[in-house]
C-alpha cells in the first residue's frame, strides 16, 4: 500500500536525515531503476508519484508521497514533500506520443504544468538542483541521423514539445533564481536492471515484440522501405541501467560544475535497426521471431541516434550495455512476469 504524504512532517520523515534526494515518477519503469541505484549508493530517497502508472511495490525502502504534480491545489503538499531534499530528479510525466497528439492540452497540462508546479515548490523550499528527464523527441525528424545537442530543436508532436518547454523552464529558472539544472535527453530506453523492474507497458519495440510472441503472432516491422541499410528504422537503444547511472553522475556534476544548466544526450552513439532488434529477441529467447512487414507508422524518422561525445567528455560516462544485454534483460524480466511465453 502507498505510504502517503502524511509521512511528511511525521517522525518517519526524520529517518531520511537532512538531505534526501527526491525522485518524481520514482514508481515508474525508469524511475524505479534510479531509486534502486540511489538507495544502493546509500542515498535517502523520497519518491513523488501519482501511481497512475507507477507501482508502490517498486520503490523499495524509499518514502512514497502519492501526489499529482500537475494539480496546482497540491502545491502546499508538494512543497512540504521537498522539505529536507537536496536535489530533485524529475522523471514523472506522460510519454505516449500518440496520446499526446490526441490530447495536446492535457499533455501540456501534465508535463508542462507538472514541471511549473515542481519549480515553484523547489524555489519556495530552497531546493536548487534538478535533473530533468527530457527526450530525443525534442529533435523531431532531424536531417542528420546522429544528432548533436546544439542542432535546431523541432519536435513534431505535443509530447516532444512538452519536453522542450520543460527544458526551457529549467533554463529560465536557472536565470531567474539560480537553479542548477541538467536536461537529459533519453534515446530509446529498454531492458531491465532487475527482473522485478521490467517495463510493464507495451508501448515500445521490444515489449511489443514480446507481446506478439505471447499472443502467438509474428512480430511486426512497421515499414521496410526506409532509406536505411535493411530498410527498417534505426534507433539508439540504451539500457535502462545506463540511463539510471547517468542520473547519478548528473547529480554529482551539479555539485561540482558551475554552469547553471545544460542538456545532454543519453544514448550509445550506435544505431540498431528494427530487424536487428527482432533477430536479437530470437537469439536470446530461442524462438522463431521472423517478422511480418506492416505499413509505416506515421511520424517515425528513419534514423535517430544520439551524438554522445558531450556527455562522455563532461561526465566521463559511457553506456556499458550492448544490444544483447538490453534484449536479454528484457526477456528475463518479461518471463518473470505474468505473461510468461511458453
Ligand atoms: N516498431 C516496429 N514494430 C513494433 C514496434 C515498433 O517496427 O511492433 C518500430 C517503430 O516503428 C520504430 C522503432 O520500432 O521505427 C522504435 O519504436 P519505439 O516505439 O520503440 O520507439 P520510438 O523511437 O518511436 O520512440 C521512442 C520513445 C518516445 C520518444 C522517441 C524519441 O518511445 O517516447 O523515442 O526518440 F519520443
Amino acid at each position: 500500500m502507498a505510504r502517503s504524504a502524511g509521512a511528511v512532517g511525521s517522525p518517519e520523515r526524520n529517518r531520511l536525515g537532512a538531505m534526501a534526494i527526491c525522485v518524481t515518477g520514482g514508481a515508474g519503469y525508469i524511475g524505479a531503476h534510479v531509486v534502486r541505484l540511489l538507495e544502493r549508493a546509500g542515498h535517502q530517497v523520497r519518491v513523488i508519484d501519482d501511481l497512475s502508472y507507477g507501482d508502490a511495490a517498486r520503490v523499495g525502502q524509499a518514502e512514497l508521497v502519492q501526489l499529482d504534480l500537475a494539480d496546482t491545489a497540491e502545491l502546499p503538499r508538494l512543497q512540504a514533500a521537498l522539505d529536507g531534499c537536496r536535489a530533485v530528479v524529475h522523471i514523472a510525466g506522460r510519454k505516449q506520443v500518440g496520446e499526446s497528439v490526441e490530447r495536446p492540452a492535457w499533455y501540456y497540462q501534465q508535463n508542462v504544468g507538472g514541471m511549473a508546479n515542481l519549480l515553484l515548490a523547489m524555489r519556495a523550499q530552497g531546493v536548487d538542483r534538478l535533473v530533468f528527464s527530457s527526450s530525443a523527441a525534442v529533435y523531431g525528424e532531424p536531417k542528420t541521423g546522429q544528432v548533436r545537442e546544439d542542432i535546431d530543436l523541432r519536435p513534431i508532436n505535443p509530447y516532444g514539445e512538452s519536453k522542450l518547454v520543460g527544458e526551457w523552464l529549467v533554463r529560465d529558472a536557472a536565470r531567474a533564481w539560480g537553479l542548477r539544472g541538467v536536461n537529459l535527453r533519453y534515446f530509446n530506453v529498454a531492458g531491465a536492471g532487475w527482473e522485478d523492474l521490467g517495463d510493464p507497458a507495451v508501448l515500445n519495440l521490444i515489449p511489443m515484440v514480446l507481446q506478439r510472441l505471447y499472443d502467438r503472432r509474428r512480430p511486426a516491422v512497421f515499414g521496410d522501405d526506409y532509406p536505411t541499410p535493411d530498410g527498417t528504422c534505426v534507433r539508439d537503444y540504451i539500457h535502462v541501467v545506463d540511463i539510471a547511472t547517468a542520473h547519478m553522475i548528473a547529480m554529482d556534476y551539479l555539485e561540482r560544475d558551475s554552469r547553471p544548466f545544460d542538456a545532454f544526450n543519453i544514448g550509445t552513439g550506435a544505431g540498431t535497426s528494427v530487424r536487428q532488434v527482432i533477430e536479437m529477441v530470437g537469439e536470446v529467447s530461442g524462438l522463431d521471431t521472423a517478422p511480418v512487414v506492416e505499413p509505416r507508422r506515421a511520424g517515425d524518422p528513419p534514423v535517430l541516434i544520439g551524438a554522445v561525445d558531450r556527455i562522455e567528455q563532461t561526465f566521463e560516462w559511457k553506456a556499458q550495455h550492448d544490444l544483447r544485454s538490453i534484449v536479454d534483460s528484457s526477456w528475463r524480466a518479461w518471463q518473470a512476469g505474468p505473461k510468461r511465453i511458453v
